[in-house]
């Protein structure tokens, strides 16, 4: 089997050797904590043996059901937030042409996302633009409470009933949420729609191996039978007892051992724009997870070289509390030369010939040679392909890692209560009925 490998010289040429044979053992600790369930949060542990418990038939019933929508529809709105839509995304960008919109033939449904943000302009061109198309949705929320999520199902459900009339539009509408409370499976139930259910001991980011993500991802087309295979063998290399065959535990150690030397920030690079939703569902995955009790990590993203012309400057020479991890893949799918040009104004015939990524890479390496010198650690994770199968390994690779390294923080990884605090003063600010108190309290501070 061909894996996702992990490339750590030029981050532990940063770090003293005992600061991660120290770390080893609180690494051990931690991933023996999660194999347990005896770590805070142990309720929410169902994503940690999830590739392995999911079964062909199950797969086979997602795969109809994407078939249905993908044959009465040309276009699928997925509404979802967060862990609600980020893994999705994340997979389907970084699987999908670059231009299959402006492409497209019909071959496969256009995704949309929606229920992300509470913009009026953002709602108004999308169901201005859903007018002329055949559109289905499938609305995922796990509380079925998201006020985001919410409204843009009230708007794509009336609106989907009114074009298609109700019984036809009860085919193209699922629900993936709760498998008993909250609105959303409350209008399943109602409705009669197809509906999927999130299981309780899986949290919203690392979701994206349930119906959560595998249904928008068979609707676009991809195979998830073959994320799912890959999410798989990550899953069995994960339990690899010997640290210096496990890719989990020396990236969890690795980057705490970053963190107590000063490196507050972990900035996820790429050089392939397809990946810019997978560091989006990676900002997630680690934000929210580790960034509690005043502690954590703080993920950023750039995508790479676009953002060395806009954030390089600060990469190279801003404070030195930042180290940086590259998702790199090693063989793309296509073929571009460099091409010649008779007048070689810029310069660049000395690159004729050349594969396009042969000068990516190295753009790749005289960046992280320029970014080590100027002191930033450099962690490299390296695809074999872009492909579902190494796609889904990076996945668990990522959420895996993610556990263990919480747990070496010594928070509760698996959740969110900082979360809370804008709906709070929104619904107050609102005047929700039973936020009379903080309605009060809101109005007091802002005078
Ligand atoms: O990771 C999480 O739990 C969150 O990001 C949620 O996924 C997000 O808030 C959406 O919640 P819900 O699925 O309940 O609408």
């Amino acid at each position: 089997m061909k894996t996702i490998s992990l490339e750590l010289q030029d981050a532990l040429r940063f770090l003293d050797e005992s600061a991660i044979e120290t770390l080893i053992p609180k690494v051990k600790a931690a991933h023996a904590e999660l194999e347990a369930g005896t770590c805070p949060g142990n309720d929410f542990l169902g994503w940690l043996h999830l590739p392995s418990s999911i079964t062909p038939e199950f797969l086979a019933d997602l795969q109809a059901t994407a078939q249905t929508l993908r044959e009465h529809c040309d276009t699928i709105v997925v509404a979802g937030i967060g862990g609600s839509y980020l893994g999705a995304r994340a997979v389907i960008d970084a699987l999908s042409n670059s231009f299959a919109w402006l492409t497209n033939k019909g071959e496969n449904p256009n995704i949309l996302f929606a229920g992300n943000n509470i913009s009026e302009d953002y709602l108004f061109e999308l169901t201005e633009y859903l007018k002329t198309r055949r559109f289905g949705v499938i609305n995922i929320s796990k509380s079925g409470t998201t006020t985001e999520t919410a409204l843009a199902f009230r708007l794509l459900k009336k609106q989907c009933e009114d074009q298609r009339g109700k019984a036809e539009a009860q085919k193209v509408i699922v629900a993936i949420t709760d498998a008993v409370r909250g609105a959303a499976r409350i209008t399943a139930d109602k409705e009669g729609y197809k509906s999927y259910i999130i299981p309780d001991n899986v949290g919203g980011r690392f979701s994206v191996l349930t119906p959560v993500g595998l249904l928008p991802i068979a609707c676009a087309g991809f195979d998830i039978a073959e994320l799912v295979r890959g999410a798989q063998d990550m899953e069995k290399a994960s339990a690899e007892n010997d640290f210096e065959s496990n890719l989990a535990e020396q990236y969890a150690a690795v980057r705490n051992a970053l963190y107590a030397q000063g490196k507050k920030i972990e900035i996820l690079a790429n050089y392939h724009p397809k990946l810019h939703f997978m560091s989006e569902w990676w900002k997630q995955l680690y934000g929210e997870s580790e960034g509690k009790d005043g502690v954590g990590i703080f993920p950023a993203a750039v995508d790479l070289t676009t953002d060395l012309h806009s954030m390089g400057q600060w990469i190279q020479e801003g404070e030195r509390s930042i180290f940086e991890t590259v998702v790199s893949i090693e063989k793309p799918e296509h073929t571009v030369l460099f091409p010649h040009d008779e007048e070689n104004l810029d310069g660049l015939n000395f690159l004729e010939g050349k594969r396009v990524d042969e000068v990516n890479k190295m753009a790749e390496l005289g960046t992280r040679l320029a970014h080590v010198d100027g002191g930033v650690p450099n962690l490299r994770v390296v695809l074999p392909e872009l492909t579902a199968y190494y796609l889904g390994q990076l996945i668990y690779f990522f959420e895996i890692a993610c556990g263990i390294s919480g747990r070496v923080l010594n928070i509760n990884p698996f959740d969110q209560p900082g979360v809370e605090a804008y709906k709070k003063n929104m619904f107050a600010l609102l005047e929700k009925p039973g936020y009379e108190a903080e309605s009060a309290a809101i109005k007091q501070r802002l005078g």
